[in-house]
């Protein structure tokens, strides 16, 4: 194999270990669903073999089917997630053997295929970025469904930088067009593409992440009691939740104290909150005299080089994140304080954009100009539409393979079980 394959063969061998340790539970942990908007872990884990099997030794490799009765099962699109449940998926022996199995035979696969050639699903090894790319993202639901479980996962406690408090609250963007999504990033998804010009007005956007600390003045503040906060929908959810706090939240007498994993601890003032809603960012935007910034603006901020004239795959430049630079590959199961990536500031002096949490931007999923749906419908372009809110950056959980300045991902507006947060933008007038 030459370099290049050997280093997608590296790339599926660490993600699959990734997935065998969230999976080492007992075979009660793993069968059981802890959430109806959650998975059973086993099935995360068969279903990313299973997709595996259709990209890449069906359709890229035209080897036919190994287990075609158990695809339905794995379709997330004929089973929802609460359905799940119910279904005679495969135990969790079965599972990890069923994974090898398909596993082996991609490497054959990547082995004998020409990734320079005219096919689009092998050309620069797109079909293993896919199912790489997915895994990982798979990856990420399953610690958050071990989150929500309240056992005791497995979570690594790696030693993260400390914060810093030096810096200005918000950086300027000046007024101008640049080139939104990739054209040229062989791995990037379908909604990525294409690239296109975008003009906006100036604006000011959050050096950091929005903080524990500053959140909890949000509640102390009656946040959640004041309609004029909130958007109608918002209010409505507000009300019918019942909501008051970020998920995993509780007050004792003055203090606020969060689970984590099956632990109690008290919350770190100094970390970006996580657990929020978008109806909550959105309403604690408005009360700092804020809005959420546009998926654009977000884009813009996180990596478009004004000297340069290019967007930057990281805000840093092209250079691989380091533990130096953000917080992302599971180093440790929260989010680092703010200001601990110094080195990790994008062109106008964000910090914080990719790593630590995902951050909820005000713009709903919707097609690029132009786009294409590529290799399939279901990626992306059934999401599409004012159902879904996108959110950009990478938490702690995501791994590098998984985020860039152009990656997308989107959610419910109601969803708070990821590892999400968000940063606060104003226009420059009005
Ligand atoms: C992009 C995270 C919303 O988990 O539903 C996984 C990614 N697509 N399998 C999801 C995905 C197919 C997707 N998100
Ligand atoms: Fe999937």
């Amino acid at each position: 194999m030459n370099d290049f394959k050997e280093r997608i063969a590296a790339e599926l061998i660490a993600v699959r270990d990734r997935s065998l340790a969230y999976t080492e539970a007992e075979d009660d942990l793993l069968v059981r669903q802890h959430s109806p908007l959650m998975s059973p872990l086993v099935w995360d884990l068969a279903h990313v073999g299973n997709y595996e099997e259709l990209w890449v030794l069906r359709e890229a490799g035209g080897i036919t089917p190994l287990r075609p009765e158990i695809d339905d099962i794995y379709d997330a699109f004929k089973t929802p997630r609460k359905d799940r449940p119910g279904l005679p998926f495969l135990g969790p022996a079965e599972a990890r053997r069923y994974i090898e199995g398909v596993r082996g035979r991609v490497l054959d696969v990547l082995d004998s295929i020409d990734l320079e050639g005219p096919e689009p699903l092998h050309r620069d090894g797109f079909v293993f970025g896919l199912v790489i790319q997915h895994e990982h993202q798979h990856d990420e639901t399953m610690l958050a469904t071990l989150q929500l479980s309240g056992q005791p996962g497995l979570v690594r406690e790696g030693e993260l930088p400390r914060g810093r408090s030096s810096g200005p609250e918000e950086v300027h963007v000046p007024a101008g067009s640049f080139l939104m999504g990739t054209g040229t990033l062989p791995w990037a998804y379908d909604n990525e593409r294409p690239a296109h010009e975008v003009d906006l007005p100036g604006y000011w956007i959050d050096r950091l992440p929005v903080g524990n600390r500053a959140y909890a003045a949000f509640i102390e503040e009656g946040g959640y009691d004041e309609p004029r906060w909130w958007s109608p929908e918002g209010w409505q959810w507000r009300q019918r939740s019942a909501v008051t706090a970020p998920l995993f939240w509780v007050k004792e007498g003055d203090a606020w104290w969060r689970t984590r994993f099956g632990r109690t601890e008290p919350v770190p003032m100094d970390e970006p909150v996580q657990h929020v809603s978008w109806y909550e960012a959105d309403a604690y935007a408005r009360w700092a005299g804020k809005r959420l910034p546009t998926e654009a603006e977000w884009e813009k901020a996180c990596g478009w080089d004004p000297v340069a004239g290019r967007a930057r795959r990281y805000p840093w430049g092209e250079e691989q994140p380091t533990a130096e630079r953000a917080n992302l590959g599971h180093r440790a199961a929260h989010p680092a304080p703010l200001g601990a990536y110094p080195a990790g500031a994008g062109p106008y002096g964000t910090e914080q954009m990719v790593g630590d949490v995902w951050e909820w931007t005000s713009s709903w999923f919707q097609p690029y100009p132009g786009f294409r749906s590529f290799p399939y419908k279901e990626y992306s372009e059934v999401f599409f539409g004012q159902e879904y809110r996108v959110l950009r950056g990478g938490s702690w959980a995501a791994d590098p393979a998984a985020v860039r300045t152009t990656f997308r991902n989107w959610d419910y507006p109601i969803r708070r079980q990821i590892f999400t947060g968000f940063r606060c933008a104003r226009s420059e007038r009005g």
